[in-house]
C-alpha cells in the first residue's frame, strides 16, 4: 500500500516559511507584490485567481487584482502589461489563463518582462529551463519537484514516464526530471503501447485531464506516482488522473487529488513571486 503524498502539509510549510521571509522584507522596505490580471469570466479561471490572491494575503503578498471585460482588445492589455513591467512596485506579474480567443496569448504572456514572469511562460524563461539556467521555474513542475525531494525520491538514473505534454505541465516537467539526471519519457495521444511505458517508469507524472486515466496495470509495483489531474465527476466530485484506489495498492508513494500537486502550485507561485521581490538585493 503507498504512502500518500502530503500537498497540502508541505506547502503549509513552505508558505509559513515565506511568510517569515517577507516580513524580514518589509522590514527592508520591499513589499513584495503581485499583479494577478483576469481577463473575460471563466468560472474556472475566477476561482484560480480568488485561490492566488488567498494564498498572497495569507503569505504577505500584496495582491494587486486587475478584472478586465471580455471584450478587451489585444493593444488594451499589452499597454497594461507594459505599465506594469515599469512599475517598480511590482515584482511579479501574471496573466490567467485561457485568455478570451481574439487575444494572442503568446504575445501577451512574452510581453510580460522575464524579471517578473512568476509563471514562467515567456519564451525567455522557457529557453532557460531548456538550458537548466532558469531563474523562475513554472509552478506545477517546480511543486512536484519539491515534493519529490521532501519525499527523498532520487530522481538520478531513473525511469522517468510523464504521460501529458503540455507546455504549462509536461514539456516543462520533463525538463525538470531531465535536469536532475532521470531517464525521461514522455507520453501524449500518439504513444503506441503506452502501458508498455507507464509500466517501467519508477516515477510517472499524469497530466492528462482525464478522469481515472492511469489504471493499476499501467503501473509497476513501488512506482511513484504523481497526479496532476483535476477533473469534476458529474456526482461534482474531484478527481484526478489516476485511478487512485487501485493505483495506490502497487505503488510505494502517491499524490491524492485534491491535496497532492494543487496546493504546492499555488505555493510556487508564491516562492517565484518573493524571489522576484528579492532580486534587487540579491
Ligand atoms: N491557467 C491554468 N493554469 C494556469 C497557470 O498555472 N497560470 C496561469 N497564468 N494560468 C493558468
Amino acid at each position: 500500500m503507498a504512502k500518500i503524498i502530503d500537498g497540502k502539509l508541505v506547502s503549509k510549510s513552505i508558505r509559513e516559511s515565506l511568510a517569515q521571509e517577507v516580513a524580514l522584507l518589509k522590514e527592508q522596505g520591499i513589499f513584495p507584490k503581485l499583479a494577478v490580471i483576469l481577463v473575460g469570466n471563466d468560472p474556472a479561471s475566477a476561482v484560480y485567481v480568488r485561490n492566488k490572491e488567498k494564498a498572497c494575503l495569507e503569505t504577505g503578498i500584496e495582491p494587486q487584482q486587475i478584472t478586465l471585460p471580455e471584450e478587451t482588445n489585444e493593444n488594451e492589455l499589452l499597454t497594461l502589461i507594459e505599465r506594469l513591467n515599469e512599475d517598480d512596485s511590482v515584482h511579479g506579474i501574471l496573466v490567467q489563463l485561457p485568455l478570451p480567443r481574439h487575444i494572442s496569448e503568446e504575445k501577451v504572456i512574452d510581453s510580460i518582462d522575464p524579471s517578473k514572469d512568476v509563471d514562467a511562460f515567456t519564451h525567455e524563461s522557457v529557453g532557460r529551463i531548456v538550458e537548466g539556467k532558469y531563474t523562475f521555474l513554472p509552478c506545477t513542475p517546480a511543486g512536484i519537484m519539491r515534493l519529490l525531494e521532501h519525499y527523498e525520491v532520487d530522481i538520478s538514473g531513473k525511469e522517468c514516464v510523464v504521460v501529458g505534454r503540455s507546455n504549462i505541465v509536461g514539456k516543462p516537467m520533463a525538463l525538470l526530471l531531465l535536469n536532475a539526471s532521470g531517464t525521461v519519457t514522455v507520453c501524449h495521444s500518439k504513444t503506441r503501447n503506452l502501458s508498455e511505458v507507464t509500466s517501467r517508469a519508477d516515477i510517472i507524472v499524469v497530466a492528462v485531464g482525464r478522469a481515472n486515466f492511469l489504471k493499476a496495470d499501467m503501473v509497476k509495483d513501488g512506482a511513484v506516482v504523481i497526479d496532476v489531474g483535476i477533473n469534476r465527476l458529474d456526482n461534482g466530485k474531484l478527481c484526478g488522473d489516476v485511478e487512485f484506489e487501485e493505483v495506490s495498492k502497487k505503488a510505494s508513494l502517491i499524490t491524492p487529488v485534491p491535496g497532492g500537486v494543487g496546493p504546492m502550485t499555488i505555493t510556487m507561485l508564491m516562492k517565484n513571486t518573493v524571489f522576484a521581490a528579492k532580486k534587487n538585493i540579491l
